[in-house]
């Protein structure tokens, strides 16, 4: 796929640069054809730099000039005005831009002018990309063009909201259509349009460099994060590989669109996705899965090259990094309980800060070392590094070296939710605060479950693992680490499922797993944000200890009101979106697997105003006084078999 390298050691003094781009400027000038979209698209949308710098700095401005004015010279011959890649081995610094297809030739080059001043930004990192709405420019100092999907995508959403619920479900159709059609389409770009009264546009677009199936999986990830931004009216996913845009303005300005059922299957676009530790979902599942392992093993290499030569974490957004432990040690301040942020159930987790002045938290992980667990840890860790959404937590690296095995996350200011319902920031948060971290946290869940190309199951949903950003937006930390508990028993191990009251009844007895455990503890945890107490609170008087036993008399006494928690303004409620909620609630944490609703549907229900049709049936609850008989009388089994011993009590109908 890759050009052959052109060895040109020739470097342009800054003069011949500066009379190029004043010819260039000329040009542009000169050339008068009107252009489709009417400009050149020059929103920045995403910058990245590299935490490195070049390892010959005297050198590198000027390789980088000669670089960028490669690209320049590539655009202004007419038989690539829109594409342009640049090798120059003696810097190193290997470059591409891409401009999208809609784009006129003389707002390509603008597009690319202004790109190059964004990147001069980054000074002498020796990666960086820019993503603007119009173009895209990448260099690094390694060859890269084969590459698709990496940590740093993300969606970028528009602030406007849509005018109806048809103009965002259109979207997202139009979204999940370009993504299947253009891998097959020849330049891998296509613009459409979907839609009557509400009309919806929309781009797809891979880089010319990639293989087909590498633009598949780039567009995957792609539509999962662009899902994220209905009802927005406009969104966008920015990708190394690729990119997709929707508006509800048509912002190609009359570009040709394609009919994309020519290149869609007869299947549509439903995508099974496989189970983690279950079975692979059927064919579909089976070529996800395949293409999964084969970016694996493709940045798994990419790594150990990485290992080897000096472009280690080229981009910051490259990863996931490997670290080393004694950097992690110093920035823990050797891991002191003054540093300590809290204790999970894989482990502690500290507060460090890197010798660049960035913020992290560390998960130094409680499991034994043997050669598995180390194996496992190396590829569990490769798939949480893809994941990428707004409302989960980014796993910035990791560190496996060492005497522990560490995990490096973005930090979050505000530390978890539990500490805004019961600890000591109690009664701070106001209903739409709330709201917002009902929705965000389903729409992350929902993320996991159905659309990154395995479903992920979290397993341990508690307000503890619901982090908060600046702004109070919900992030869920400890996804994907389930796994990695000794041979998959994570049901039986106190640690884990030791958080009674939040764990589905089906998984804590039998062990039985599905996404469905999660929507249950989702439940467990939307009903702690209504009433801004604890799943279990055995201080509070008998009747109303549990949480769930506690709500459920209330709804069906039609009393539901009196879960709200004391320190909201009722005022500033709505009490119908209330009542809705802890209707969703309920649902929820129905003891029927299959009568709770999938995240996705919990998504739908909480921003459509319409009621839930279901009404909730009436759970089973553990009995948490018998569950302490049981871990008292250890007397048979292993002690963590007795621990998880749970009996269940049908809750006596009144
Ligand atoms: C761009 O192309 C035109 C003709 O195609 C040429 O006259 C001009 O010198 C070129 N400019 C640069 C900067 O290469
Ligand atoms: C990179 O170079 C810049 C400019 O010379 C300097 O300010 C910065 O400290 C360097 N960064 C690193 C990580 O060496
Ligand atoms: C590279 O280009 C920039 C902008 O045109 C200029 O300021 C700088 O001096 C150039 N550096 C070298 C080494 O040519
Ligand atoms: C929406 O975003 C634009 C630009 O990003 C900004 O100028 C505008 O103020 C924002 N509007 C609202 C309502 O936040």
């Amino acid at each position: 796929m890759k050009a052959p390298p052109r060895i040109d050691n020739s470097i342009q003094t800054s003069t011949q640069l500066m009379v190029l781009l004043l010819q260039l400027l000329l040009l542009l000038r000169l050339s008068a054809a009107p252009t489709a979209a009417g400009d050149a698209q020059t929103n920045l949308l995403n910058l990245g730099c590299s935490q490195y710098n070049a390892t010959k700095p005297a050198l590198f401005p000027a390789v980088l000039n000669a670089t960028f004015s490669d690209l320049y010279s590539q655009l202004n011959s007419s038989s690539s005005p829109l594409f342009a890649t640049s090798d120059r081995p003696s810097g190193p610094v290997y470059s591409l831009f891409l401009c999208r297809d809609y784009l006129s030739p003389p707002d390509c080059l603008l597009c690319l002018s202004s790109a190059v001043s964004s990147l001069r930004k980054c000074g002498l990192a020796n990666g960086a990309r820019a993503v603007l709405d119009g173009c895209f420019l990448r260099y690094e100092t390694a060859p890269f063009s084969d590459q698709t999907t990496l940590p740093g995508n993300t969606a970028v959403c528009g602030n406007r909201t849509s005018a109806s619920a048809a103009a965002a479900a259109a979207a997202e159709g139009l979204m999940s259509d370009l993504a299947e059609a253009v891998p097959r389409i020849g330049g891998y770009f296509a613009a459409a349009e979907r839609g009557g009264g509400a009309a919806v546009y929309g781009i797809a677009q891979c880089a010319r460099t990639v293989s087909e199936s590498g633009c598949a999986g780039c567009l995957a990830v792609a539509l999962g994060n662009v899902k994220g931004c209905p009802p927005a009216a406009e969104g966008r996913a920015v990708d190394a590989g690729c990119f997709m845009r929707y508006s509800d303005a048509d912002f190609f300005g009359g570009y040709k669109t394609v009919d994309l059922s020519t290149f869609l299957h007869s299947g549509g676009s439903s995508h099974k996705g496989a189970i983690i530790g279950g079975a692979v979902g059927g064919f579909g599942g089976l070529l996800l899965l395949c293409l999964l392992v084969f970016l694996w093993i493709r940045s798994s290499r990419k790594s150990e090259k990485a290992r080897r030569g000096d472009i280690l974490g080229a981009t910051e957004l490259q990863g996931p990094v490997n670290f080393h432990y004694k950097d992690l040690k110093s920035a823990t301040k050797n891991f002191s309980e003054e540093n300590k942020l809290g204790e999970g159930g894989f482990g502690d987790v500290y507060k460090g800060v890197l010798e660049t002045g960035k913020v992290v938290a560390v998960k130094k992980m409680a499991i034994a070392q043997t050669s598995r667990a180390k194996a496992d840890f190396q590829s569990e860790v490769k798939l949480i590094s893809n994941v990428h959404h707004r409302n989960l937590v980014r796993l910035l690296g990791c560190s496996s070296k060492g005497p522990d095995l560490l995990l490096v996350y973005e930090y979050m200011a505000n530390r978890s939710l539990d500490r805004f319902l019961y600890g000591e920031q109690r009664g701070t948060l106001n209903w739409k605060q709330r709201f917002d971290i009902i929705v965000g946290m389903a729409r992350g869940l929902a993320y996991l479950h159905h659309e990154f190309h395995v479903c992920v199951i979290h397993r341990d949903i508690k307000s503890s693992n619901i982090l908060l950003d600046d702004d109070f937006q919900p992030k869920v930390a400890d996804f994907g680490l389930a796994r990695l508990m000794p041979s998959d028993q994570s049901h039986l191990s106190t640690k884990f499922a030791g958080t009674l009251g939040y764990t589905a009844p089906e998984y804590a007895i039998h062990g039985q797993l599905s996404e469905k455990v999660d929507t249950y503890s989702y439940g467990v945890v939307v009903l702690e944000i209504i009433t801004g107490r604890k799943t279990n609170d055995m201080r509070l008087e008998p009747e109303t200890q549990y949480l769930l036993e506690w709500a459920w008399r209330l709804y069906e006494n039609g009393d539901s009101m009196k879960l709200i928690d004391e320190s909201l303004n009722l005022e500033e409620c709505n009490p119908e979106e209330l009542k809705r909620v802890i209707q969703i609630a309920l649902l929820c944490t129905q003891s029927t697997v299959a009568a709770r609703p999938t995240m996705s549907e919990v998504v739908v229900s909480l921003l459509t105003r319409a009621e839930p049709v279901m009404h909730p049936t009436r759970p089973t609850f553990i009995d948490a006084t018998s569950r302490v008989h049981a871990s008292s009388s250890t007397s048979t089994g292993s002690s963590s078999m007795s621990n998880a011993t749970v009996s269940i009590t049908q809750f006596s109908a009144r």
